[in-house]
């Protein structure tokens, strides 16, 4: 869908680049003209350019910063709960976690390190959203705190590409009841 979206959007604005330079190309070829009058123009509008463009931008920036994965820890903040620890080690190419099983609403502490190269643990939901990321660096312990809103399976994969075998390395973690 948004990938459909960007893609559109990507076309729309080539067409547009590609009329400018049609548009240059053309004009090169007409004798010299006077563009004071329309530079003078150009500089009158540029206060208001920047207005628009600074509300449009602040405007879409409070409404996806939002949206970030760190909302979980913000409720996890709340919740007078101890925290589970999961223990993560990435590997060529595979993952080691333990426990694989945790409770819903209740913050995890996820160590999360690396036996070799440089990996990136990312949880995704079932539709296969990301919901939290860590990198898993060889000799740092990286704790990623989540809370999980929702029992069900969640899938754990390298998002660091990391050799050959990358693409395969993948796991499971199982959010229950409390
Ligand atoms: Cu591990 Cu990519």
């Amino acid at each position: 869908m948004v990938q459909n979206v960007v893609w559109v959007v990507s076309i729309l604005l080539m067409a547009v680049v590609a009329a400018i330079f049609i548009w240059v190309a053309d004009r090169a070829a007409s004798p010299v003209e006077d563009y004071r009058p329309m530079a003078a123009a150009a500089y009158r509008l540029r206060p208001w350019l920047f207005v628009i463009v600074a509300v449009a931008m602040t405007g879409a920036s409070w409404r996806t910063l939002g949206e970030l994965p760190y909302r979980g820890v913000a409720r996890a903040a709340t919740l007078a709960v101890p925290a589970q620890r999961v223990d993560v080690l990435g590997e060529q190419w595979d993952w080691r976690i333990t426990p694989t099983q945790v409770r819903v609403d209740q913050p995890v502490d996820f160590h999360v390190t690396s036996k070799d190269v440089n990996h990136d643990f990312a949880l995704y939901d079932a539709s296969l959203h990301i919901v939290a990321q860590v990198q898993a660096m060889p000799g740092f312990d990286n704790v990623l705190r989540y809370t999980f809103q929702r029992p069900g399976t969640y899938r754990v994969m390298c998002l660091e590409y990391c050799g050959l075998m990358h693409h395969v390395m993948a796991s499971e973690i199982t959010v229950v009841e409390r």
